[in-house]
């Protein structure tokens, strides 16, 4: 993705990661799309701890200082506003601010964390046509899918009195339960949503394609893939049902059939019920991670909805990952057998390679999962059982470490464990890891930490362990994936006119510092003040590069180099810059008046409405008059 670019222009650019213009292009729509998309509380609770206060949330705002919240966040509207320092906006600016992004490396990141699929808007990826045509083959599967989870609602409905409601019962899933879980129903015959799909105009090869209907191999002809099943729709992050986990009723093979993979159903990444868990985990600041669909509806049918599960594969990177945006508390809750059991041990590594160090969830004696454990205990006593959790590593240590006999098996698996402690992202946990590792294999700590330093240390070993580490934990939107916009901004185009003429830095450097909107344009501009006063001669970029901080300022510099030329003559510049701030002085009229119409939504004091009403007056005279 990133290219080493050798400039002409200035000559720093091969000494400099230069990422290649724009690599994606989102349109209005999307960025409509987003912000509807994402859940402020959830993506603010990341940051900041939230109460509820009426309508809104509260807490302490994260950009500056205060010891009692006026830090707003209205859920609703999807706004933040802070009534102490002023800032506010909406979820693309709040992460922007808070993590210092461009605006578009904010679009990417905020697109991930919503389970956006990007792709179609990265630009070297084909022309238009070819992004339109996977678009709408998106659209087809998942209208595929729409119909035929409405067709199975229907027939669930239809057959209460049936088969599948006798099903229903056994499993202590009242109608209305179903309903809500979306479940369904596909009745026991090779062509019944193979007619719905023709009735409803949806062609045979979009339904194939879909995994709804299969194609007797060497045939033109098509059936039914779900027959005689309960129907468990699953559902993207953003509640799009892409495809089906279907429960024989009966003793037919394959217990489970699931929709195949497809271009919108991929199993590695899905979490199923991740959309409807997304608020509780973030709420609770906590996930349960089980193994089946029954599960997941056995917890939710009792209350508890912080629960994902995987699709009946091993939990992947991907899955960790998508965990891991909400809560870094997670505790695994699996079949309480040796495959169980084995598939938690498994999920260690992949969770301690993002920092995440899972409880498990002990099921007493015989019962067999979590739905049975829901389904034989009263609330207290399910709260109760729940609460029977221990960390996974302690576990794994006890377990495995006391399997192993013969002294050189002991010593293999005391490297294993070290090299999972050394996937550890955060020091503390590695010297708690380390600690446990040592009691528990009744060590000497010193012994155990030599060892462990001695196999950080080692270049085979880091290297091997590394990238791993990094692919689990990154999601896009960070520095990689850094994103360019063509267009220069005022601040740009004023800096870049600095450059070109020094001294119009001393005429109009102060009031450049009261308008730049960018953190980086900002950081430049004492950099480029600080240079000149300091020695004005020299290479600025030398001693940008000396600075020894990223590479953020290096590369806009190297941007402004690359801008056309700004202005002609020094008349030309003057003229220029104070258009700049002009144009920079409106927005941020207008963004001060939209933080003021912010501050009146969520303004629940009538003095305070007061004030406010009283503040955006004045800033309407001041803006008109100039
Ligand atoms: N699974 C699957 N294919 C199978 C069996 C299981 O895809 N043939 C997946 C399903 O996602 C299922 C999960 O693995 O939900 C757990 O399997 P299992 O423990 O066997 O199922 P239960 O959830 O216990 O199902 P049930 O209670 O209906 O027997
Ligand atoms: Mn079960």
């Amino acid at each position: 993705m990133r290219a080493e670019k050798p400039c002409l222009g200035c000559g720093i650019c091969s000494r400099i990661r230069y990422e290649l213009m724009t690599s994606y292009s989102f349109p209005p729509e999307f960025i409509a799309d987003l912000r509807s998309r994402v859940d402020i509380v959830s993506l603010v609770s990341d940051y900041v701890a939230l109460t509820k206060a009426g309508v809104n949330y509260k807490g302490l705002c994260p950009f500056h200082g205060e010891k009692t919240p006026s830090f707003t966040v209205h859920e609703g509207k999807g706004i933040f506003h802070c009534f102490g320092c002023g800032v506010g906006g909406d979820a693309i600016s709040f992460l922007k601010r808070i993590e210092n992004l461009s605006y578009p490396e904010t679009l990417v990141r905020l697109a991930t964390r919503a389970g956006i699929d990007i792709s179609p808007y990265e630009r070297r990826r084909g022309s238009l046509k070819e992004q339109e045509r996977a678009r709408s083959e998106r659209e087809n599967l998942t209208n595929a899918a729409a119909c035929a989870q409405n067709f199975f609602g229907r027939l669930l409905k239809e057959n209460l009195s049936g088969r599948v409601g006798a099903y229903l019962k056994k499993r202590g899933i009242s109608p209305a339960a179903a309903e809500k879980f979306g479940l369904g129903f596909a009745p026991e015959a090779w062509s019944a949503l193979k007619d719905e799909f023709r009735r409803q105009n949806i062609p045979e090869a979009v339904a194939v394609a879909a995994g709804l209907l299969v194609r007797k191999e060497g045939t033109n002809r098509t059936y039914d893939r779900f027959r005689d099943r309960l129907m468990f729709p699953i559902r993207d992050v953003s509640g799009t049902v892409i495809g089906f986990g279907g429960r024989s009723l009966g003793d037919a093979e394959p217990k489970y059939l699931n929709s195949p993979e497809s271009v919108v159903f991929n199993k590695r990444r899905l979490l199923y019920d991740l959309h409807h868990a997304r608020p509780a985990i973030a709420k609770s600041g906590f996930a349960f991670l089980v193994e089946g669909y029954m599960d997941a509806l056995a917890l939710y049918l009792r209350g508890i909805d912080n629960v994902v599960a995987t699709l009946g594969t091993a939990l992947s990177a991907e899955n960790v990952a998508a965990v891991k945006r909400y809560t870094r508390k997670v505790a695994v809750f699996f079949d309480n057998d040796k495959a169980g059991r084995a598939a938690a041990f498994r999920s260690l590594p992949l969770f301690m390679a993002v920092g995440i160090m899972p409880d498990i969830v002990l099921l007493p004696e015989g019962v067999k999962d979590p739905d049975q454990l829901a389904s034989g205990l009263d609330d207290t006593g399910l709260r109760e059982a729940l609460t029977r959790q221990v960390p996974l590593f302690d576990l794994f240590l006890q377990e495995k470490g006391s399997a192993q006999i013969a002294y050189s098996d002991r010593l293999q698996f005391l490297r294993q464990v070290i090299e999972m402690i050394t996937r550890l992202p955060d020091e503390p946990l590695r010297g708690m890891a380390l600690r446990a590792t040592a009691e528990s294999l009744h060590l000497a700590e010193e012994i155990v930490l030599d060892e462990y330093r001695r196999l950080r240390d080692k270049p085979r070993f880091r290297s091997e362990n590394r990238p791993q580490n990094e692919a689990a934990g990154a999601a896009a939107g960070t520095p990689g994936a850094a994103v360019q916009t063509a267009a220069a901004s005022p601040d740009e185009m004023v800096l870049a006119t600095f450059l070109l003429y020094q001294d119009l830095l001393d005429e109009f450097g102060d009031d450049y510092q009261t308008l730049v909107e960018s953190r980086n344009c900002e950081r430049l501009f004492h950099k480029l003040r600080h240079w000149r006063s300091a020695t004005g001669n020299g290479d600025f970029l030398q001693q940008l590069a000396g600075d020894g901080e990223d590479d953020s300022l290096a590369v806009l510099y190297a941007r402004l180099l690359h801008l056309p030329a700004p202005a002609e003559d020094l008349t030309v510049a003057r003229k220029l810059v104070s258009d700049c701030f002009t144009s920079l002085r409106k927005r941020r009229g207008n963004a001060a008046s939209r933080d003021l119409d912010r501050a009146l939504t969520m303004c629940q004091d009538e003095e305070q409405m007061f004030a406010l009403l009283r503040q955006k007056m004045e800033l309407k005279k001041r803006l008109l008059a100039s």
